[in-house]
């Protein structure tokens, strides 16, 4: 079966990362299934009923996003919010229950930086606690993220290939 990645970035056009990612899993179409949030919903209005039908269809499901203040872009917290309800996602339903989830994170900051330590104080892992307490509410079966650090270097060519097949692996690992 596919794994479904849902891409929250608000332009790809301008991304380094993200795009590089998304070009190279649309090579494989047989084994993943794109679906970008910010293309789809310019406006930001979300059709909810296509989002829960399609989450439906699978069965590994990872949200590849750039951090944006610590956190994911607006849309996707607004997904969450709408998409993820009672019902549904949780209570007298739990339409998530057993999925495979991961999250994909890229960042402007380096590795060294997301200390206790570190310019940014946290870990990645520590930022994550919320996405991972709401896939835990919601029964489904959090694996881990896989992250892109100092997205910033003008040199990022090299690492940015090794990484993208890193990225891939992860995924079909989930
Ligand atoms: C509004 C905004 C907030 C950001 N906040 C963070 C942040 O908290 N930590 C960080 O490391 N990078 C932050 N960044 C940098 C982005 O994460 C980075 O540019 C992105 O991951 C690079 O991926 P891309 O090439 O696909 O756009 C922020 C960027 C923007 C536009």
């Amino acid at each position: 079966m596919k794994t479904l990645i849902i891409v929250i970035h608000p332009n790809l056009n301008t991304s380094k990362v993200n795009k590089r990612f998304v070009g190279e899993l649309e090579k494989y179409s047989d084994k993943y299934q794109i679906h970008k949030l910010y293309e789809l919903y310019p406006t930001g209005i979300i059709n909810v009923d296509e989002e829960q039908k399609l989450i439906e269809k699978f069965d590994k499901i990872v949200f590849q996003f750039p951090v944006y203040w610590y956190n994911c872009p607006p849309l996707l917290k607004k997904w969450f919010d709408e998409v993820l309800v009672y019902g549904w996602a949780y209570g007298s339903a739990y339409k998530l229950k057993g999925k495979r989830i991961g999250l994909c994170l890229s960042t402007n900051g380096n590795e060294e930086d997301y200390l206790p330590n570190g310019k940014h104080k946290f870990t990645l892992a520590e930022l994550t606690n919320s996405f991972i307490a709401s896939f835990s509410y919601i029964q489904a079966d959090y694996q881990s993220f896989f992250a892109f650090y100092g997205s910033q270097f003008n040199v990022i060519r090299k690492r940015l290939e090794d990484e993208t097949k890193q990225y891939l692996a992860f995924i079909d690992n989930l």
